[in-house]
Protein backbone atom coordinates (compact mmCIF):
# COMPACT_ATOMS: atom_id res chain seq x y z
CA UNK A 1 0.00 0.00 0.00
CA UNK A 2 1.27 3.29 -0.52
CA UNK A 3 1.47 6.32 1.84
CA UNK A 4 -1.62 7.60 -0.30
CA UNK A 5 -3.69 4.60 0.34
CA UNK A 6 -2.86 4.33 3.74
CA UNK A 7 -4.12 7.63 4.91
CA UNK A 8 -7.39 7.32 2.02
CA UNK A 9 -7.75 3.45 3.97
CA UNK A 10 -7.79 5.85 7.85
CA UNK A 11 -9.81 9.22 6.47
CA UNK A 12 -12.23 5.74 5.05
CA UNK A 13 -12.52 3.56 8.17
CA UNK A 14 -13.40 6.63 10.10
CA UNK A 15 -15.87 8.30 8.07
CA UNK A 16 -17.55 4.63 8.28
CA UNK A 17 -17.85 5.38 11.99
CA UNK A 18 -19.20 8.91 11.86
CA UNK A 19 -22.22 10.09 12.31
CA UNK A 20 -23.68 12.06 9.07
CA UNK A 21 -22.82 15.37 11.02
CA UNK A 22 -19.23 14.22 11.75
CA UNK A 23 -19.20 13.58 8.37
CA UNK A 24 -19.94 16.73 7.45
CA UNK A 25 -17.04 17.97 9.85
CA UNK A 26 -14.15 15.73 8.51
CA UNK A 27 -14.63 17.30 4.79
CA UNK A 28 -13.60 21.23 6.44
CA UNK A 29 -10.18 20.04 4.34
CA UNK A 30 -12.37 21.74 1.60
CA UNK A 31 -12.99 24.56 3.43
CA UNK A 32 -10.70 26.42 0.59
CA UNK A 33 -12.37 25.37 -2.26
CA UNK A 34 -15.66 25.78 -1.30
CA UNK A 35 -15.42 28.96 0.24
CA UNK A 36 -14.22 30.25 -3.18
CA UNK A 37 -16.50 28.77 -4.73
CA UNK A 38 -18.89 30.79 -2.37
CA UNK A 39 -17.12 34.00 -3.28
CA UNK A 40 -18.13 33.16 -7.03
CA UNK A 41 -21.62 32.73 -6.48
CA UNK A 42 -21.66 35.88 -4.01
CA UNK A 43 -20.72 38.04 -7.11
CA UNK A 44 -23.42 36.33 -8.94
CA UNK A 45 -25.83 37.05 -6.24
CA UNK A 46 -24.81 40.78 -5.77
CA UNK A 47 -24.85 41.38 -9.68
CA UNK A 48 -28.11 39.45 -9.44
CA UNK A 49 -29.39 42.36 -6.80
CA UNK A 50 -31.21 45.41 -6.97
CA UNK A 51 -34.55 44.64 -6.35
CA UNK A 52 -34.51 40.79 -6.61
CA UNK A 53 -35.90 39.39 -3.07
CA UNK A 54 -33.61 36.39 -2.41
CA UNK A 55 -35.29 34.07 -0.28
CA UNK A 56 -35.22 33.69 3.83
CA UNK A 57 -32.10 32.61 4.77
CA UNK A 58 -31.79 30.91 8.00
CA UNK A 59 -28.44 32.93 10.12
CA UNK A 60 -25.96 30.57 11.70
CA UNK A 61 -23.06 31.53 13.33
CA UNK A 62 -20.92 28.60 12.81
CA UNK A 63 -19.20 29.17 9.82
CA UNK A 64 -18.80 26.73 6.33
CA UNK A 65 -20.41 24.16 8.61
CA UNK A 66 -23.82 26.37 8.77
CA UNK A 67 -26.42 24.30 9.84
CA UNK A 68 -25.30 20.41 9.19
CA UNK A 69 -25.08 19.68 12.57
CA UNK A 70 -28.95 20.67 13.06
CA UNK A 71 -29.90 19.17 9.47
CA UNK A 72 -27.76 15.95 9.92
CA UNK A 73 -29.29 14.98 13.72
CA UNK A 74 -33.01 15.46 12.62
CA UNK A 75 -33.65 16.59 8.70
CA UNK A 76 -37.37 16.15 9.33
CA UNK A 77 -37.36 18.64 12.03
CA UNK A 78 -35.34 21.22 10.82
CA UNK A 79 -37.39 21.97 7.44
CA UNK A 80 -40.36 21.66 9.14
CA UNK A 81 -39.55 24.04 11.66
CA UNK A 82 -38.15 26.12 9.29
CA UNK A 83 -41.68 26.01 7.00
CA UNK A 84 -43.03 27.68 10.40
CA UNK A 85 -40.84 29.89 10.87
CA UNK A 86 -39.97 31.18 6.97
CA UNK A 87 -42.21 29.97 5.13
CA UNK A 88 -42.62 27.61 1.54
CA UNK A 89 -39.61 28.46 0.25
CA UNK A 90 -36.09 28.87 2.76
CA UNK A 91 -32.23 28.45 1.92
CA UNK A 92 -29.88 27.68 4.97
CA UNK A 93 -25.82 27.10 4.18
CA UNK A 94 -23.92 23.75 4.62
CA UNK A 95 -20.76 23.18 4.52
CA UNK A 96 -20.30 26.23 1.83
CA UNK A 97 -23.03 25.23 -0.34
CA UNK A 98 -26.69 26.64 -0.34
CA UNK A 99 -29.83 24.80 -0.16
CA UNK A 100 -32.85 26.11 -0.76
CA UNK A 101 -35.52 23.73 -0.14
CA UNK A 102 -39.45 24.22 -1.82
CA UNK A 103 -41.73 23.34 1.16
CA UNK A 104 -45.46 22.17 0.33
CA UNK A 105 -47.35 21.54 -2.80
CA UNK A 106 -47.14 25.11 -4.61
CA UNK A 107 -43.44 25.68 -4.09
CA UNK A 108 -42.09 22.35 -5.09
CA UNK A 109 -44.62 23.26 -8.72
CA UNK A 110 -41.25 25.43 -9.24
CA UNK A 111 -39.03 22.37 -9.47
CA UNK A 112 -41.46 19.73 -11.40
CA UNK A 113 -42.25 22.09 -14.28
CA UNK A 114 -38.30 23.71 -14.54
CA UNK A 115 -36.44 22.22 -17.28
CA UNK A 116 -33.08 20.99 -16.81
CA UNK A 117 -30.98 23.87 -18.19
CA UNK A 118 -32.76 25.38 -15.65
CA UNK A 119 -32.71 23.13 -12.77
CA UNK A 120 -30.11 20.97 -13.38
CA UNK A 121 -29.81 16.86 -12.23
CA UNK A 122 -26.56 15.78 -13.58
CA UNK A 123 -24.55 18.78 -11.54
CA UNK A 124 -25.80 17.29 -7.88
CA UNK A 125 -26.22 13.35 -8.97
CA UNK A 126 -23.68 11.97 -11.77
CA UNK A 127 -20.52 12.33 -9.28
CA UNK A 128 -22.69 10.00 -7.31
CA UNK A 129 -24.12 7.64 -10.45
CA UNK A 130 -21.50 7.78 -12.79
CA UNK A 131 -18.73 5.79 -11.11
CA UNK A 132 -21.53 3.29 -10.23
CA UNK A 133 -23.45 2.91 -13.62
CA UNK A 134 -20.82 3.93 -16.13
CA UNK A 135 -20.25 6.77 -18.54
CA UNK A 136 -22.85 6.87 -21.47
CA UNK A 137 -25.84 6.69 -19.33
CA UNK A 138 -28.22 8.36 -16.93
CA UNK A 139 -26.61 11.60 -15.64
CA UNK A 140 -23.57 10.88 -17.55
CA UNK A 141 -25.53 11.66 -20.99
CA UNK A 142 -27.23 15.24 -21.77
CA UNK A 143 -30.76 14.82 -20.49
CA UNK A 144 -32.62 14.21 -23.86
CA UNK A 145 -30.54 10.91 -23.76
CA UNK A 146 -31.67 9.59 -20.88
CA UNK A 147 -35.19 10.46 -21.18
CA UNK A 148 -34.54 8.37 -24.45
CA UNK A 149 -33.06 5.60 -21.92
CA UNK A 150 -35.63 5.76 -19.72
CA UNK A 151 -38.59 5.25 -22.35
CA UNK A 152 -36.68 2.27 -23.28
CA UNK A 153 -36.56 0.87 -19.75
CA UNK A 154 -40.24 1.72 -19.70
CA UNK A 155 -40.92 -0.25 -22.74
CA UNK A 156 -39.23 -3.16 -20.91
CA UNK A 157 -41.63 -2.56 -17.73
CA UNK A 158 -44.68 -3.95 -18.99
CA UNK A 159 -47.88 -5.86 -18.25
CA UNK A 160 -46.83 -8.69 -19.53
CA UNK A 161 -43.78 -8.99 -18.15
CA UNK A 162 -45.55 -8.08 -14.74
CA UNK A 163 -47.75 -11.51 -15.10
CA UNK A 164 -43.95 -12.89 -14.98
CA UNK A 165 -42.77 -11.40 -12.56
CA UNK A 166 -45.53 -12.14 -9.80
CA UNK A 167 -45.29 -15.60 -10.51
CA UNK A 168 -41.16 -15.41 -9.76
CA UNK A 169 -41.01 -12.90 -6.83
CA UNK A 170 -43.56 -15.24 -4.99
CA UNK A 171 -41.58 -18.21 -5.54
CA UNK A 172 -37.91 -16.87 -4.44
CA UNK A 173 -39.97 -15.17 -0.99
CA UNK A 174 -41.27 -18.48 -0.10
CA UNK A 175 -37.84 -20.03 -0.97
CA UNK A 176 -35.80 -17.28 0.86
CA UNK A 177 -38.26 -17.36 4.26
CA UNK A 178 -37.86 -21.05 4.15
CA UNK A 179 -34.71 -20.26 6.40
CA UNK A 180 -36.71 -18.50 9.10
CA UNK A 181 -38.38 -21.92 9.94
CA UNK A 182 -41.53 -21.08 12.13
CA UNK A 183 -41.20 -18.44 14.55
CA UNK A 184 -38.53 -16.73 15.92
CA UNK A 185 -37.15 -12.71 16.03
CA UNK A 186 -34.88 -11.69 12.42
CA UNK A 187 -33.89 -8.40 11.12
CA UNK A 188 -36.34 -7.91 8.82
CA UNK A 189 -34.88 -4.91 6.69
CA UNK A 190 -31.56 -7.13 6.10
CA UNK A 191 -33.46 -10.40 4.75
CA UNK A 192 -35.72 -8.13 2.42
CA UNK A 193 -32.42 -6.95 0.73
CA UNK A 194 -30.80 -9.46 0.45
CA UNK A 195 -34.30 -10.97 -1.07
CA UNK A 196 -35.06 -7.88 -3.02
CA UNK A 197 -31.29 -8.38 -4.91
CA UNK A 198 -32.54 -11.62 -5.95
CA UNK A 199 -36.30 -10.74 -7.07
CA UNK A 200 -35.08 -7.51 -8.92
CA UNK A 201 -31.78 -9.50 -10.10
CA UNK A 202 -34.27 -12.17 -11.97
CA UNK A 203 -36.71 -9.85 -13.01
CA UNK A 204 -35.05 -7.02 -14.27
CA UNK A 205 -31.69 -8.72 -15.70
CA UNK A 206 -32.89 -12.02 -16.52
CA UNK A 207 -32.47 -15.49 -15.50
CA UNK A 208 -29.01 -16.16 -16.59
CA UNK A 209 -27.59 -12.87 -14.52
CA UNK A 210 -29.85 -14.42 -12.26
CA UNK A 211 -28.22 -17.94 -11.83
CA UNK A 212 -25.03 -16.26 -11.27
CA UNK A 213 -25.81 -14.60 -8.74
CA UNK A 214 -23.58 -16.70 -5.59
CA UNK A 215 -22.03 -14.67 -2.56
CA UNK A 216 -19.39 -13.38 -4.73
CA UNK A 217 -21.46 -11.37 -7.24
CA UNK A 218 -23.61 -10.67 -4.01
CA UNK A 219 -20.59 -8.86 -2.60
CA UNK A 220 -19.62 -7.03 -5.80
CA UNK A 221 -22.92 -5.43 -5.66
CA UNK A 222 -22.61 -4.87 -2.18
CA UNK A 223 -19.64 -3.01 -3.50
CA UNK A 224 -20.93 -1.24 -5.87
CA UNK A 225 -23.27 -0.23 -3.50
CA UNK A 226 -21.12 1.40 -1.39
CA UNK A 227 -20.08 4.15 -4.38
CA UNK A 228 -23.78 5.44 -3.09
CA UNK A 229 -22.38 7.22 0.53
CA UNK A 230 -22.31 10.65 1.81
CA UNK A 231 -18.30 10.38 1.61
CA UNK A 232 -18.87 9.96 -2.43
CA UNK A 233 -21.12 12.83 -2.93
CA UNK A 234 -18.93 14.92 -0.80
CA UNK A 235 -15.34 14.05 -0.93
CA UNK A 236 -13.55 14.50 -4.69
CA UNK A 237 -13.62 11.18 -6.57
CA UNK A 238 -9.67 10.97 -6.93
CA UNK A 239 -8.99 10.51 -3.17
CA UNK A 240 -8.25 7.13 -2.77
CA UNK A 241 -10.72 5.43 -0.51
CA UNK A 242 -10.88 1.77 0.07
CA UNK A 243 -14.38 2.13 -0.69
CA UNK A 244 -13.74 4.15 -4.43
CA UNK A 245 -11.32 1.25 -5.24
CA UNK A 246 -13.21 -1.44 -4.38
CA UNK A 247 -16.48 0.13 -5.90
CA UNK A 248 -14.75 1.02 -9.38
CA UNK A 249 -13.26 -2.67 -9.35
CA UNK A 250 -16.61 -4.22 -8.68
CA UNK A 251 -18.01 -2.00 -11.41
CA UNK A 252 -15.51 -3.75 -14.13
CA UNK A 253 -15.95 -7.23 -12.69
CA UNK A 254 -20.00 -6.82 -13.19
CA UNK A 255 -19.78 -5.10 -16.72
CA UNK A 256 -17.37 -8.40 -17.46
CA UNK A 257 -19.97 -10.52 -16.38
CA UNK A 258 -22.84 -8.74 -18.09
CA UNK A 259 -21.07 -8.81 -21.34
CA UNK A 260 -20.70 -11.96 -21.50
CA UNK A 261 -24.37 -12.67 -20.74
CA UNK A 262 -25.17 -10.21 -23.76
CA UNK A 263 -22.73 -11.32 -26.25
CA UNK A 264 -24.55 -14.53 -25.40
CA UNK A 265 -27.98 -13.12 -26.00
CA UNK A 266 -26.83 -10.97 -28.98
CA UNK A 267 -25.69 -14.71 -30.53
CA UNK A 268 -28.23 -17.13 -30.02
CA UNK A 269 -30.90 -17.56 -32.59
CA UNK A 270 -33.75 -17.88 -30.29
CA UNK A 271 -34.95 -14.13 -28.58
CA UNK A 272 -35.93 -13.90 -24.87
CA UNK A 273 -39.17 -11.93 -23.68
CA UNK A 274 -37.61 -10.04 -21.10
CA UNK A 275 -36.20 -6.44 -20.16
CA UNK A 276 -32.27 -7.09 -21.26
CA UNK A 277 -33.59 -8.35 -24.97
CA UNK A 278 -35.54 -5.04 -24.93
CA UNK A 279 -32.73 -3.16 -24.37
CA UNK A 280 -30.54 -5.28 -26.90
CA UNK A 281 -33.94 -4.47 -29.37
CA UNK A 282 -33.41 -1.21 -28.58
CA UNK A 283 -33.27 2.17 -30.69
CA UNK A 284 -32.83 5.46 -30.23
CA UNK A 285 -34.17 7.70 -32.20
CA UNK A 286 -31.78 8.21 -34.40
CA UNK A 287 -31.88 4.43 -35.38
CA UNK A 288 -28.75 3.65 -33.23
CA UNK A 289 -28.55 0.90 -31.27
CA UNK A 290 -27.56 0.65 -27.51
CA UNK A 291 -23.71 -0.14 -27.18
CA UNK A 292 -22.70 -3.24 -24.51
CA UNK A 293 -21.70 -0.39 -22.02
CA UNK A 294 -24.83 1.49 -22.03
CA UNK A 295 -26.78 -2.16 -21.92
CA UNK A 296 -24.38 -3.09 -18.87
CA UNK A 297 -24.56 0.36 -17.19
CA UNK A 298 -28.60 0.66 -17.36
CA UNK A 299 -28.98 -2.85 -16.02
CA UNK A 300 -26.62 -1.89 -13.05
CA UNK A 301 -28.77 1.48 -12.85
CA UNK A 302 -32.33 -0.54 -12.73
CA UNK A 303 -30.91 -2.94 -9.99
CA UNK A 304 -29.77 -0.09 -7.43
CA UNK A 305 -32.58 2.44 -8.22
CA UNK A 306 -34.65 -0.31 -7.19
CA UNK A 307 -32.96 -1.83 -4.63
CA UNK A 308 -32.97 0.16 -1.52
CA UNK A 309 -35.96 2.04 -2.30
CA UNK A 310 -38.11 -1.15 -2.31
CA UNK A 311 -36.14 -2.77 0.77
CA UNK A 312 -36.80 -0.19 3.00
CA UNK A 313 -40.25 0.81 1.88
CA UNK A 314 -41.09 -3.13 2.46
CA UNK A 315 -39.55 -3.47 5.63
CA UNK A 316 -41.29 0.21 7.35
CA UNK A 317 -44.07 -1.74 5.50
CA UNK A 318 -43.33 -5.01 7.87
CA UNK A 319 -43.51 -2.76 10.66
CA UNK A 320 -46.47 -0.67 10.48
CA UNK A 321 -48.49 -3.85 9.88
CA UNK A 322 -46.60 -5.82 13.01
CA UNK A 323 -48.10 -2.71 14.94
CA UNK A 324 -51.32 -2.88 13.91
CA UNK A 325 -52.37 -6.11 14.68
CA UNK A 326 -56.15 -5.78 13.76
CA UNK A 327 -54.72 -3.96 10.21
CA UNK A 328 -52.92 -7.06 9.32
CA UNK A 329 -55.63 -9.71 9.74
CA UNK A 330 -57.75 -7.62 7.83
CA UNK A 331 -54.86 -7.65 4.96
CA UNK A 332 -54.40 -11.17 5.69
CA UNK A 333 -58.89 -11.66 5.16
CA UNK A 334 -58.09 -9.63 2.36
CA UNK A 335 -56.15 -12.55 0.39
CA UNK A 336 -58.72 -14.95 0.97
CA UNK A 337 -61.61 -13.00 -0.12
CA UNK A 338 -59.56 -11.66 -3.27
CA UNK A 339 -57.75 -15.04 -3.92
CA UNK A 340 -59.32 -17.54 -2.37
CA UNK A 341 -60.16 -19.26 0.86
CA UNK A 342 -56.93 -22.30 -0.27
CA UNK A 343 -54.91 -19.16 -1.33
CA UNK A 344 -53.67 -20.39 -4.19
CA UNK A 345 -50.73 -19.00 -6.13
CA UNK A 346 -50.93 -15.36 -6.58
CA UNK A 347 -51.84 -13.70 -10.21
CA UNK A 348 -51.26 -10.07 -11.18
CA UNK A 349 -54.74 -9.47 -12.04
CA UNK A 350 -55.18 -9.91 -8.17
CA UNK A 351 -52.62 -7.30 -7.38
CA UNK A 352 -54.70 -4.56 -8.24
CA UNK A 353 -57.41 -5.96 -6.33
CA UNK A 354 -56.00 -5.94 -2.71
CA UNK A 355 -56.80 -2.96 -2.14
CA UNK A 356 -56.09 -2.55 1.69
CA UNK A 357 -52.55 -3.76 0.76
CA UNK A 358 -52.55 -1.08 -1.42
CA UNK A 359 -53.10 1.59 0.15
CA UNK A 360 -51.05 -0.18 3.35
CA UNK A 361 -48.04 0.29 0.80
CA UNK A 362 -49.04 4.00 -0.53
CA UNK A 363 -49.27 5.15 3.43
CA UNK A 364 -46.07 3.78 3.90
CA UNK A 365 -44.59 5.91 1.00
CA UNK A 366 -46.48 9.06 2.35
CA UNK A 367 -44.53 8.34 6.10
CA UNK A 368 -41.34 6.50 4.97
CA UNK A 369 -41.05 7.87 1.57
CA UNK A 370 -37.38 6.07 0.62
CA UNK A 371 -35.90 9.58 -1.53
CA UNK A 372 -36.14 12.14 1.46
CA UNK A 373 -34.82 14.89 -0.98
CA UNK A 374 -34.20 15.23 -4.18
CA UNK A 375 -31.94 18.14 -5.81
CA UNK A 376 -31.14 20.22 -8.55
CA UNK A 377 -28.52 22.65 -9.26
CA UNK A 378 -29.84 26.46 -10.05
CA UNK A 379 -27.50 27.45 -13.36
CA UNK A 380 -30.20 30.15 -14.01
CA UNK A 381 -32.20 32.49 -11.57
CA UNK A 382 -35.41 30.93 -10.71
CA UNK A 383 -38.23 33.49 -9.66
CA UNK A 384 -40.78 31.35 -6.83
CA UNK A 385 -43.47 33.46 -5.42
CA UNK A 386 -42.10 36.71 -4.33
CA UNK A 387 -38.24 35.32 -5.02
CA UNK A 388 -35.45 34.92 -7.11
CA UNK A 389 -33.15 32.11 -6.44
CA UNK A 390 -29.74 32.51 -7.84
CA UNK A 391 -27.55 30.64 -9.40
CA UNK A 392 -25.28 28.21 -7.59
CA UNK A 393 -28.02 27.11 -4.99
CA UNK A 394 -28.86 23.98 -4.49
CA UNK A 395 -32.56 24.00 -5.51
CA UNK A 396 -34.48 20.76 -2.85
CA UNK A 397 -37.71 19.41 -2.61
CA UNK A 398 -38.70 16.88 0.55
CA UNK A 399 -41.08 14.54 -0.40
CA UNK A 400 -40.92 13.70 3.51
CA UNK A 401 -41.66 17.22 4.66
CA UNK A 402 -44.59 17.64 2.03
CA UNK A 403 -45.94 14.34 2.82
CA UNK A 404 -46.64 15.32 6.58
CA UNK A 405 -47.40 19.58 6.36
CA UNK A 406 -50.08 19.86 8.77
CA UNK A 407 -51.91 22.15 6.57
CA UNK A 408 -52.28 19.59 3.85
CA UNK A 409 -53.14 16.21 6.00
CA UNK A 410 -55.76 15.56 8.20
CA UNK A 411 -54.04 13.71 10.82
CA UNK A 412 -50.68 14.27 9.99
CA UNK A 413 -49.04 11.49 11.41
CA UNK A 414 -50.97 8.60 11.79
CA UNK A 415 -50.77 5.70 9.71
CA UNK A 416 -54.23 5.21 7.94
CA UNK A 417 -54.33 3.69 4.77
CA UNK A 418 -58.21 4.31 4.36
CA UNK A 419 -57.39 8.07 4.16
CA UNK A 420 -57.34 7.25 0.17
CA UNK A 421 -61.04 6.19 0.59
CA UNK A 422 -62.12 9.55 0.87
CA UNK A 423 -61.99 11.79 -2.54
CA UNK A 424 -58.74 14.83 -1.81
CA UNK A 425 -56.63 13.18 1.27
CA UNK A 426 -54.28 15.90 0.98
CA UNK A 427 -56.61 19.03 0.19
CA UNK A 428 -56.50 18.28 -3.48
CA UNK A 429 -52.78 19.69 -3.84
CA UNK A 430 -51.38 18.44 -6.86
CA UNK A 431 -47.38 18.04 -5.32
CA UNK A 432 -48.80 17.12 -1.84
CA UNK A 433 -48.09 13.10 -2.18
CA UNK A 434 -44.61 12.55 -4.76
CA UNK A 435 -42.60 9.72 -3.20
CA UNK A 436 -41.96 8.77 -7.06
CA UNK A 437 -41.26 12.61 -7.94
CA UNK A 438 -42.47 14.46 -10.76
CA UNK A 439 -41.85 16.10 -14.26
CA UNK A 440 -39.04 14.92 -16.56
CA UNK A 441 -37.04 12.91 -13.83
CA UNK A 442 -40.18 10.90 -12.47
CA UNK A 443 -39.41 7.38 -11.22
CA UNK A 444 -40.24 4.62 -14.15
CA UNK A 445 -39.83 2.18 -11.63
CA UNK A 446 -43.49 3.20 -9.57
CA UNK A 447 -45.42 0.28 -11.28
CA UNK A 448 -42.34 -2.15 -10.26
CA UNK A 449 -41.85 -1.32 -6.74
CA UNK A 450 -45.53 -2.12 -6.53
CA UNK A 451 -45.99 -5.34 -8.46
CA UNK A 452 -42.90 -6.23 -6.41
CA UNK A 453 -43.80 -5.14 -2.66
CA UNK A 454 -47.66 -6.09 -2.95
CA UNK A 455 -46.31 -9.74 -4.11
CA UNK A 456 -43.52 -9.58 -1.22
CA UNK A 457 -46.02 -8.39 1.38
CA UNK A 458 -48.81 -10.82 -0.05
CA UNK A 459 -46.57 -13.92 0.19
CA UNK A 460 -45.12 -13.25 3.72
CA UNK A 461 -48.96 -12.55 5.38
CA UNK A 462 -49.77 -15.39 4.30
CA UNK A 463 -46.86 -17.39 5.80
CA UNK A 464 -46.81 -15.61 8.94
CA UNK A 465 -47.89 -13.13 11.70
CA UNK A 466 -45.73 -10.22 12.69
CA UNK A 467 -45.88 -9.13 16.29
CA UNK A 468 -42.81 -5.79 17.17
CA UNK A 469 -40.49 -6.84 19.74
CA UNK A 470 -41.90 -6.11 23.17
CA UNK A 471 -43.88 -3.43 21.58
CA UNK A 472 -40.46 -1.61 19.85
CA UNK A 473 -41.45 0.26 16.71
CA UNK A 474 -38.18 1.22 14.99
CA UNK A 475 -36.77 4.76 14.90
CA UNK A 476 -35.57 6.61 12.18
CA UNK A 477 -31.95 5.89 11.18
CA UNK A 478 -30.89 9.64 9.51
CA UNK A 479 -27.08 8.60 8.31
CA UNK A 480 -27.96 6.65 5.69
CA UNK A 481 -28.55 8.37 2.21
CA UNK A 482 -32.35 6.72 2.44
CA UNK A 483 -32.99 6.95 5.96
CA UNK A 484 -33.94 3.02 6.99
CA UNK A 485 -35.57 1.54 9.89
CA UNK A 486 -32.93 1.43 13.61
CA UNK A 487 -32.51 -2.46 14.82
CA UNK A 488 -35.08 -3.76 12.64
CA UNK A 489 -35.55 -6.57 14.39
CA UNK A 490 -39.58 -8.03 14.08
CA UNK A 491 -41.22 -11.47 15.77
CA UNK A 492 -42.94 -14.01 13.59
CA UNK A 493 -44.80 -16.83 13.86
CA UNK A 494 -46.19 -19.51 11.12
CA UNK A 495 -49.71 -18.96 10.57
CA UNK A 496 -51.24 -22.44 10.64
CA UNK A 497 -53.09 -22.84 7.35
CA UNK A 498 -49.59 -22.50 5.51
CA UNK A 499 -48.02 -25.97 3.61
CA UNK A 500 -44.63 -25.52 3.40
C1 LIG B 1 -40.38 2.18 -3.74
C2 LIG B 1 -39.64 2.26 -4.82
C3 LIG B 1 -39.14 3.51 -5.47
C4 LIG B 1 -39.21 4.82 -5.07
C5 LIG B 1 -39.88 5.38 -3.83
C6 LIG B 1 -38.57 5.62 -6.09
C7 LIG B 1 -38.46 7.00 -6.04
C8 LIG B 1 -37.95 7.77 -7.08
C9 LIG B 1 -37.91 9.22 -7.07
C10 LIG B 1 -38.37 10.12 -5.94
C11 LIG B 1 -37.39 9.61 -8.26
C12 LIG B 1 -37.16 11.05 -8.73
C13 LIG B 1 -35.77 11.51 -8.43
C14 LIG B 1 -35.56 12.98 -8.73
O1 LIG B 1 -36.45 13.65 -9.25
O2 LIG B 1 -34.47 13.48 -8.41
C15 LIG B 1 -37.09 8.42 -9.02
C16 LIG B 1 -36.55 8.41 -10.30
C17 LIG B 1 -36.20 7.27 -10.97
N1 LIG B 1 -36.38 5.98 -10.56
FE1 LIG B 1 -37.31 5.38 -8.87
N2 LIG B 1 -38.10 4.80 -7.07
C18 LIG B 1 -38.44 3.49 -6.74
C19 LIG B 1 -38.16 2.36 -7.47
C20 LIG B 1 -37.55 2.34 -8.68
C21 LIG B 1 -37.33 1.15 -9.46
C22 LIG B 1 -37.77 -0.25 -9.06
C23 LIG B 1 -36.68 1.54 -10.60
C24 LIG B 1 -36.24 0.71 -11.76
C25 LIG B 1 -36.77 -0.44 -12.09
C26 LIG B 1 -36.51 2.98 -10.53
C27 LIG B 1 -35.91 3.75 -11.50
C28 LIG B 1 -35.89 5.13 -11.53
C29 LIG B 1 -35.38 5.92 -12.64
C30 LIG B 1 -34.74 5.39 -13.92
C31 LIG B 1 -35.59 7.27 -12.29
C32 LIG B 1 -35.32 8.49 -13.18
C33 LIG B 1 -34.32 9.46 -12.66
C34 LIG B 1 -34.28 10.72 -13.49
O3 LIG B 1 -34.93 10.83 -14.54
O4 LIG B 1 -33.55 11.63 -13.10
N3 LIG B 1 -37.04 3.43 -9.35
N4 LIG B 1 -37.44 7.32 -8.28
Amino acid sequence: MTIAEVSGALVESALEKLSVTSLLLATSAFTLTLGFMGKIIFKQKQKLAGDTKFPPHIPSSVPFLGHAVAFGKSPIEFLEKAYEQYGPVVSFTMVGKTFTYLLGSDAAALMFNSKNEDLNAEDVYARLTTPVFGKGVAYDVPNPLFLEQKKMLKTGLNIAQFKQHVEIIEEETKDYFRRWGDRGERNLFEALSELIILTASRCLHGSEIRQMLDERVAQLYADLDGGFTHAAWLLPGWLPLPSFRRRDRAHLEIKKIFYSVIKKRREAQEKHDDILQTLIDARYKDGRPLSDPEIAGMLIGLLLAGQHTSSTTSAWMGFFLARDRGLQERCFSEQRTVCGEELPPLEYEQLKDLGLLDRCLKETLRLRPPIMTMMRMARTPQRVGEYTIPPGHQVCVSPTVNHRLQDTWAEHLDFDPDRYLQENPAAGEKFAYIPFGAGRHRCIGENFAYVQIKTIWSTLLRLYEFELVDGNFPSINYTTMIHTPHDPIIRYTRRTHTQH
